[in-house]
């Protein structure tokens, strides 16, 4: 479904990322991966995922906040002739905190990675895509900005503010034949869920129908749906993949 076709992933170096590489190696796209740092062992990493799903893997390597560096990078990766057809914007940080503790240069910092970023490498991306006049867009939400529990005044508002982000973006690329989509995890199995205060944690799980964590794999498939053609009337929807509400 993906031969010959090319997707950037942000923050694929771990954790979700990870996982939506390997899932579109899988079904043999091409991929460009995002790391904010090259390290030996994500480059031989990499090396051993082109080989066993025989297809093209390059790095492109940026902290998400160096919009100078972002440029360069991606101009360097992606001439302007050379077609793209997915951006995941995956790479994120976690932040919580109650707002009366929590000092606004906090909440711009935790906006500068999961909000503006996004922007800056989506503008990069959509307007080829325009031009092209196809390509599909995946952000990565989060349950936190759908639910906007106590606590969330810096990472579930930047993630709600994508995900509102992401619908106004699909009502002006869409005529162009650009998708933009999201997808709003629950608590997935990665080492920001372990970074969170255990009772939130507990209460996120509890409060699923399911009573578990999502495994990586879980939202990389939607991912991968959402990109693919046979999401091709999907557009401007923010998928929950939480397990469902208790
Ligand atoms: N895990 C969850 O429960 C959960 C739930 C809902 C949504 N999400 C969202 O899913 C996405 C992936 O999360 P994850 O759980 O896989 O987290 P993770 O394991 O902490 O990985 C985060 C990724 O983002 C990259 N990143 C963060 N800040 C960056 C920066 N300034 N420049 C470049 N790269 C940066 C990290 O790079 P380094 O390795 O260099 O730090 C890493 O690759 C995030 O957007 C997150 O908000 C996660």
């Amino acid at each position: 479904m993906f031969l010959n076709k090319t997707v950037l992933i942000t923050g694929a170096n771990r954790g979700i990322g990870r996982a939506i590489a390997e899932a579109f190696a899988q079904v043999g796209a091409g991929l460009i991966v995002h790391s904010r740092s090259q390290t030996a062992a994500f480059a031989e990493d990499m090396l051993a995922l082109a080989a066993r799903y025989k297809v093209a893997v390059e790095h492109v390597v940026f902290d998400m906040t160096d919009t100078p560096g972002m440029k360069a990078a991606i101009n360097a990766a992606l001439p302007p002739s050379r077609k793209i057809d997915v951006l995941v914007n995956n790479a994120g940080i976690a932040h919580g905190g109650l707002f009366q503790m929590t000092p606004v240069s906090v909440v711009r910092s935790v906006f500068d990675v999961n909000f503006f970023a996004q922007l800056e490498l989506t503008q990069l991306m959509v307007r080829r895509m325009s031009r092209q006049k196809v390509g599909a867009i995946v952000n990565i939400g989060s349950i936190a900005g759908l639910d906007l529990a106590a606590g969330n005044v810096a990472y579930g508002v930047s993630k709600a503010a994508l995900m509102a982000f992401t619908q106004t973006l699909a009502a002006e690329v869409g005529s162009m034949g650009v998708r933009v989509n999201a997808v709003a995890p629950g608590l997935v199995d990665t080492e920001m869920a372990t970074q969170m205060e255990k009772k939130a944690g507990t209460e996120m799980i509890q409060n699923s129908a399911m009573k578990r964590l999502a495994t990586v794999e879980e939202i990389a498939q939607v991912v991968l749906f959402l990109a693919s053609d046979a999401a091709s009337f999907v557009n401007g929807q923010v998928i929950p993949v939480n397990g469902g509400s208790a």
